[in-house]
């Protein structure tokens, strides 16, 4: 299939409205939405893209966003290219861009005006490259949020932490009862997002920025960062008997009452919706783990790789148009558990910790992630080095932080 061939996409529309209106056509689309409270969530996408007349082949991914995109990015680059794909908005699909195999979605951006109502506008910015824009955000997803289990506390006979702090000092009183304090998955993305979280939360948007942004070796070997790898081996400490995988599975536990606590993303809070859960009487979110109030604007974005067939390109731009309408924004998200990408939306349905989350995006609480500054390669070696370091309990926090001096002086 030849992936050079280019539609503009005002000829697509124009060739489409001479067919006499929009055909029905199919798109395969991948993603990694396979939890509970995921697919309920990308159940409401397919829905609203089968509602237009077009019909959403589901390609679900099994396994996290690292078992995932390798597929996805090999399939583009080797020809057999899907018609929707979902990556992390951001540096992941800088190369397949560059390459020149990515629909430039700009012409229906403008005609939508999605720079009026997308918010904040750093979302947009993740999905542009060279003045182009090649994705959709669909969510605002923050992995800076704690989840803590109202029934482990309440069996350990202590009170739901109201910070890091307090969950460290109320550890030993959950494990008296027979609790893993840290709920953590066997998996190096699941690792490096905690510790990000932990330098957030810890030593700060001025050192995290420092390291992540601009690269600075120095401040990675510094003693600021020493003590966000000592709060790591004593998380590494807690969640040592977790026993899980996936990052679900890790979650269950929480809303088992197996566990006190999850260091997760907001796709955490899907699960405790399928589970019939309520925020703030089951259980209690701590966004920047109580100790700094922030969220980051990570999230998730839908990608379209050029096909030599305008049918599928127009319906390309119409899957896009869906994706960011309000209302399937609002089914979306309220299922995902993750923030809309609008700020013209109405989300009064939001649950207690959805609005924690409206509420510091709305007095600009907002920072980076590192898929915004970091590359997949470099990324890749930090999860690598989480790993390792949380699964070899004799790996010194010392040793896991000259390492990681090491990954940021290559990084570029
Ligand atoms: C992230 C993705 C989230 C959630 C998470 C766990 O990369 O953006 O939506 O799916 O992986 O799978």
């Amino acid at each position: 299939m030849n992936l050079k061939t280019t539609f503009s996409v005002a000829a697509v529309v124009a060739a489409s409205c001479a067919a006499g209106g929009a055909q029905a056509t199919e798109l395969e689309v991948t993603h990694w939405w396979t939890s509970g409270g995921e697919a309920a969530a990308a159940a409401e996408l397919a829905k609203a893209f089968n509602a237009t007349g077009n019909t959403w082949v589901d390609g679900a991914i099994a396994g996290s966003g690292g078992v995932a995109r390798p597929i996805i990015v090999s399939r583009i680059i080797g020809g057999d290219p899907m018609g929707a794909t979902q990556l992390n908005h951001g540096r992941q699909a800088e190369e397949l861009i560059e390459a020149g195999l990515l629909q430039d979605l700009t012409e229906v951006a403008e005609a939508e005006g999605w720079a009026d109502f997308v918010n904040p506008t750093s979302l947009l910015d993740s999905c542009t490259l060279d003045g182009k824009i090649y994705c959709v955000p669909v969510n605002i997803h923050s992995w800076e949020w704690m989840w803590l289990s109202h029934q482990a506390f309440e069996d350990a006979g202590v009170d739901v932490p109201a910070d890091w702090n307090e969950f460290v000092a109320a550890a030993p009183a959950l494990q008296e009862a027979g609790k893993v304090p840290l709920a953590m998955g066997g998996q190096g993305w699941q690792q490096n997002g905690a510790f990000g979280v932990l330098t957030y939360a810890i030593g700060g948007v001025d050192l995290w920025s420092q390291i992540n942004a601009d690269k600075d070796a120095e401040a990675a070997a510094g003693p600021e960062m020493g003590k966000i790898f000592e709060a790591a081996a004593a998380a590494r400490e807690l969640a040592k008997d977790s026993n899980v995988q996936d990052w679900n599975q890790a979650t269950n536990l929480v809303i088992t009452g197996q566990a006190g606590a999850q260091i997760m993303g907001d796709w955490a809070q899907g699960e405790f919706q399928v589970a019939g859960q309520v925020a703030g009487e089951d259980y209690t979110c701590l966004p920047g783990l109580g100790l700094n109030e922030i969220i980051s604007t990570g999230g998730d974005a839908f990608y379209f790789p050029k096909l030599d067939d305008p049918a599928k390109t127009e319906a390309q731009l119409k899957l896009a148009s869906t994706m960011i309408s309000k209302q399937v924004q609002v089914a979306f998200n309220l299922k995902k558990g993750s923030l809309p990408v609008r700020g013209d939306i109405d989300l009064s349905a939001a649950n207690d910790c959805m609005k924690k989350g409206l509420e510091i995006l709305a007095a600009g609480g907002i920072v980076p992630t590192g898929d915004n500054v970091l590359t997949a390669d470099t990324t890749g070696q930090m999860e690598d080095l989480q790993t390792e370091f949380w699964s070899d309990l004799s790996m010194t926090a010392e040793e896991a932080q000259a390492r990681y001096a090491d990954i940021i002086s290559d990084a570029d």
